[in-house]
């Protein structure tokens, strides 16, 4: 198994041997390796036996340590990265052949984010490299928000997790690109959409395909829970599943004839139902439940993002 610790020292001499540590963020725990060191990039997609065609996100302390990989960085790129990091945003930006091919698939384009959480800050400025993590999960499962999920999942494949409490914000960075000059938002997340339009104006926001995609992280089932998930009414669903041992994922109401019920936020607090949102996903799949019923939230403000989440989980 692998220890949960504080020790910067000790995450950063694993990570100089081109080791992989768990790493704290306000989204999602990451699992991060050196995004210059090839063989450590190939042993997270080893470890979380995710394909080579979907890229890493570059972690670094400052916009000058990411000017070092990158090229003609667009003009609003700048304004979004002034305004919104260290915070839950990434950016995909050109690249320099600094970045291995292996951490960006290959791809013209990395990405890049600074995140806004004081453990991953300051082991971050104790490195000479940026940190290539994706979210600390089992390809295809759900993104963990504490150390112990991580043990959870892949403690028996790194030797050490940085501590960092619980994540704040509790879904993955809302990722940012330019197309030509227009920008394109290619993942919901943790940052509202209304944020960064109030910064540079009208972006677009794709939607998510199962071929092709822009960012694999639109691949339409990616959030999937092991057991059944069903979105819709859910007073209805649970006529219709009378007789299972039912689990509900409500948005803020109370359904008292589930077997398990958990409520995002019952002051129907946006920020608040995305923080809980994995977590309480997860406690439902490893509970004794058959089905899991859940329901949209509005559609508003980081509403977008869990509902993009809730969808992807019940395909
Ligand atoms: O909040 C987050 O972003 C977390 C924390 C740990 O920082 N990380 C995270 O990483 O969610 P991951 O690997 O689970 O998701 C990264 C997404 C993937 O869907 C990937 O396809 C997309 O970012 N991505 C990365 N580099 C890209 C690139 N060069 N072009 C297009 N999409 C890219
Ligand atoms: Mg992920």
């Amino acid at each position: 198994m692998a220890e949960i610790g504080n020790n910067i020292q000790k995450a950063k001499s694993l990570l100089d041997r081109g080791e992989l540590v768990g790493l704290p963020t306000e989204t999602v725990y990451g699992l991060a390796g050196n995004a210059l060191n090839t063989e450590a990039v190939s042993k997270i997609f080893e470890v979380k036996n995710r394909p080579y065609f979907d890229p890493l996100i570059l972690h670094t302390h400052s916009i000058d340590a990411i000017k070092l990989y990158t090229e003609n960085i667009p003009e609003e790129a700048i304004e979004l990265a002034h305004k919104f990091w260290p915070g839950p945003l990434t950016i995909l930006l050109k690249r320099n052949n600094k970045v291995p091919d292996l951490t960006c698939s290959g791809l013209d384009r990395a990405a890049f984010r600074i995140p806004n959480h004081p453990v991953a800050l300051e082991l971050l400025q104790n490195l000479d490299y940026p940190l290539a993590a994706p979210s600390a999960n089992p390809f295809g499962y759900i993104s963990p928000t504490s150390a112990v999920h991580v043990q959870n999942q892949l403690g028996d494949k790194i030797q050490y997790i940085l501590n960092g409490e619980v994540s704040n914000v509790g879904i993955e960075s809302t990722i940012v690109g330019f197309d030509k000059d227009q920008p394109v938002v290619y993942r919901l997340g943790g940052l509202d959409v209304n944020e960064i339009e109030s910064i540079i104006g009208k972006v677009k926001v794709m939607e998510h395909s199962s071929s092709q995609p822009d960012a694999p992280g639109m691949l339409k089932s990616h959030y999937a829970p092991r057991k059944k998930i069903i979105l819709g009414n859910i007073e209805e669903l649970l006529i219709q599943c009378k007789g299972l041992n039912i689990g509900v994922l409500s948005f803020h109401k109370e359904y008292s004839e589930a077997d398990l019920s958990y409520i995002l936020s019952e002051k129907q607090d946006m920020h608040e139902a995305a923080k809980n949102l994995f977590s309480y996903l997860r406690l439902l799949d490893e509970s004794s439940v058959d089905i899991i019923l859940t329901e949209l939230v509005p559609n508003t403000g980081l509403g977008k993002a869990i509902n993009d989440r809730l969808k992807r989980a019940s395909i």
